[in-house]
């Protein structure tokens, strides 16, 4: 029997689970896309999708994993396959790989800007750039996409070192002593972090009474939580409230399934799952919703804020909140430091997640060791996010977010459900579900995933396409100095993509489908 590594303790798991999913997209990404949206309009659907969306995929995601486990399959393809024993399933579980390991790529460079301003707040290195124009100009240079304070990506680069760096340590470290160890450290601290900067937004009120009376914190808490039915008609919201269910609760990415696999195949995944869901969401829509809206509606107004939401998709984190804490005398710098820190601490806990998959894969489909698994990983990271660092200024990264990021996520969710729900059958499906089960689901979660979730991604996916999606394949709105970029990201997308499908192959004709479907290692 091959030795397959396990959780510690369940607190550890929920806590690397929680971790998986709470990261940037609760801080930075939830605000912009509610803000975007309407405010009160876009948490409608935001909740519909995920009742109807969000918690019957995260069932279905750990029950692929915790099947797959069984099996010693950490990786979509091997999982799909002891599923649906079909010599397409490998294939089709490339998906899984693909998103996960793209995701990564970018998202540790956006991670490691967190660290670096978690630094410059200490140092007050963006101290003095108290307005829009001058802080969008120090973020720009630092990010190499223009002149500014920093001369060049040198120090973004340092940055960028140290945080891959962390993460494949926390990563070779393992399962247990990395990933479990990490997250009991960095999850409570996050939430302390969160719920203290939270509560300092609840004390600012109306920071200028006298001149602009109506911005204040309460006025973007209204905005945020008064729902406006008129706007629920406007399918874009429903699009963008579905992808950002998926992307906080990092659902469509092989990551959650990954993680189940090194579960217990008698361990609860009913009440887990829904434990995970249940504190991602609060820091979503407890935490999250608490800072970056309302104090920038308190300091700069309601209107200005919804600006700066459209303007760019981190300016609110990095250029607004900055702003902000130069406005708060002694304490700015300290303010800065949690903020910036707990969007590190969100970050690695879920980029490691990213990683996992591909590991998985090394390891067992081709007998790498933990450690050139690891190393191996690394390396490609390191290589791709290059063109990331390099092309940012042409919206590189913005190109791999949307396929891998956000299309992409939907894909894997539509054709997992269908994996599970109906090629493996709904019966053993729920069976395997329920096995070891805390909780008792109410069996309308039977009918939800089998029928409502499907059509509900189908409808998603078929009105994406022709709108959004087609659009942005056309590059349309795109300028066109960006255009090159943007092509040569789909590049890397469709070599990436070939790559995984190639290995795959490899590792099939290495292990024949039979291996890979009796080597069941547990119970
Ligand atoms: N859920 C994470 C977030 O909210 C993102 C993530 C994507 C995590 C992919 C794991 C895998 O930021």
């Amino acid at each position: 029997m091959a030795h397959r590594e396990q959780w510690g303790s369940r607190i550890g798991l929920i806590l690397a689970m929680a971790g998986n999913a709470v990261g940037l997209g609760n801080f930075l990404r939830f605000p912009v896309q509610a803000a975007q949206n309407g405010g009160g309009t876009f948490m409608i659907p935001y909740f519909v999708a995920f009742l109807l969306l969000a918690i019957p995929l995260m069932w279905v995601e750990w029950t692929i994993g915790r099947h797959g486990g069984k099996y010693g399959h950490g990786s979509l393809p091997g999982m799909f396959h002891v599923l649906w024993k079909h010599p397409a399933a490998k294939f089709v579980g490339m998906v899984g790989l693909f998103t996960s390991t793209i995701i990564m790529i970018y998202y540790a460079y956006i991670e490691s800007w967190t660290l670096g301003f978690s630094f410059f707040s200490i140092t007050q290195e963006y101290f003095g750039f108290s307005d829009f124009v001058s802080m969008s100009a120090f973020v720009d240079s630092y990010q190499g996409a223009g002149e500014g304070h920093f001369s060049g990506i040198g120090t973004s680069y340092i940055f960028l070192l140290i945080t891959l760096g962390m993460n494949f340590f926390i990563l070779y470290k393992g399962i247990a002593k990395g990933i479990e160890y990490f997250a009991k450290i960095a999850m409570p601290l996050l939430l302390l972090f969160g719920v203290f900067l939270a509560i300092w937004a609840f004390t600012i009120g109306t920071p200028d009474p006298v001149n602009h009376p109506d911005w204040s914190v309460g006025r973007g808490f209204a905005f945020l939580w008064n729902p406006n039915f008129g706007e629920l008609s406007n399918a874009s919201v429903w699009l963008a409230a579905a992808g950002q269910v998926f992307f906080t609760l990092s659902v469509g990415m092989g990551t959650l399934q990954a993680y189940a696999s090194y579960l217990d195949s008698k361990a609860d995944i009913a009440l887990s799952g829904l434990s995970t869901a249940s504190l991602n969401e609060f820091a979503e829509v407890i935490i999250g919703a608490s800072i970056a809206i309302p104090i920038a509606v308190a300091f700069f107004g309601l209107d200005a804020t919804k600006e700066i939401a459209n303007a760019g998709s981190y300016d609110l984190g990095f250029v607004s909140m900055p702003v902000i804490f130069q406005k708060i005398p002694g304490l700015g710098a300290y303010l800065g430091f949690l903020w910036f820190f707990l969007l590190f601490f969100a970050g690695i806990t879920s980029s490691v997640a990213m990683a996992q998959p591909i590991i998985s894969f090394l390891k067992e489909q081709f007998d790498f060791s933990h450690k050139k698994a690891t190393i191996t990983v690394g390396l490609i990271v390191f290589i791709f996010v290059q063109f990331v660092v390099i092309f940012f200024e042409g919206g590189f990264l913005w190109e791999l977010d949307y396929w891998a990021g956000t299309f992409g996520l939907v894909i894997v969710a539509l054709i997992e459900t269908i994996v599970l729900a109906w090629l493996f059958g709904m019966d053993k499906a729920w069976e395997e579900l329920n096995r070891g089960a805390d909780i008792r689901i109410p069996k309308i979660f039977y009918f939800i995933i089998k029928y409502v979730t499907p059509v509900y991604l189908f409808i998603i996916l078929i009105y994406w396409s022709a709108t959004e999606a087609w659009d942005q394949l056309m590059l349309k709105g795109i300028p066109a100095d960006e255009v090159p970029y943007r092509w040569g990201a789909r590049a890397m997308l469709i070599v990436f993509g070939v790559g995984l499908l190639i290995m795959i192959y490899k590792a099939w004709k290495r292990n024949g489908d039979k291996f890979i479907s009796d080597k069941k290692i547990k119970d």
